[in-house]
């Protein structure tokens, strides 16, 4: 069974659809959510789901030991930021080389680092009248919204849009693909 790890700092609808993917599943189980935001949306949901929780603290995750040893005991496989608003550190990232997914709300390269995410990033392609927007489904690495592509899908974006009907534009995308893609990858990793 491949352990996921969902680390999430908001709402956590993301973290909600994957959970709801995976839950019949044989070979894949959301073991952990963690988030480094007490009081978060995403840790309601972990606990209404009965998920183990763990709450990420700024120190222990960016000076010290960034969880490695919690995640390697809970036998964490594969590591899924949804809506994660810290950058990864390279200590995270050196234990799980290639095995960590992000989700960013347009098409990379562009709209994409530091500052980049929620509203901050349709306001942008609004404000540049940018005619389509859509997510980018990557793999992470030590830069900011960098890692290999897995997978974009783009929405038009229209005259009348605004950050918050381009969002559940963005919402409707990400809810479709992330669980896929994450399904896809862990497919794909088990056969390489
Ligand atoms: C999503 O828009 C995602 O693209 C970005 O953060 C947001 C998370 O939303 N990385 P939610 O917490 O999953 O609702």
């Amino acid at each position: 069974m491949i352990q996921l790890a969902i680390f999430a700092s908001g709402a956590g609808s993301n973290a909600q659809k994957i959970i709801d993917h995976f839950r019949n599943s044989a070979a894949i189980n959301v073991a952990l959510i963690a988030c480094n935001k007490p009081g978060a949306g995403v840790l309601a949901i972990a606990q209404r789901e009965g998920i183990a929780s763990l709450l990420i603290e700024k120190e222990a995750f960016f000076t010290g030991d960034a969880y490695v040893p919690v995640l390697k005991e809970k036998e964490i496989d594969f590591i899924v930021l949804a809506g994660f608003l810290w950058k990864v550190p390279p200590v995270l990232i050196a234990a799980y080389p290639g095995k960590i997914v992000n989700i960013h709300p347009a098409l990379l390269p562009k709209y994409g680092g530091k500052g980049m995410y929620g509203n901050h990033v349709h306001e942008a392609v609004i404000a540049n009248k940018e005619k389509e927007s859509g997510i980018t489904i990557h793999l992470v690495d030590e830069l900011y919204d960098h890692g290999r592509t897995l997978l974009q899908a783009t929405c038009p974006v229209t005259a009348t849009d605004t950050a918050s009907s381009l969002a559940q534009k963005i919402h409707l995308l990400e809810h479709y693909y992330y669980p896929r893609v994450i399904e896809q990858e862990l497919r794909l990793q088990k056969h390489s």
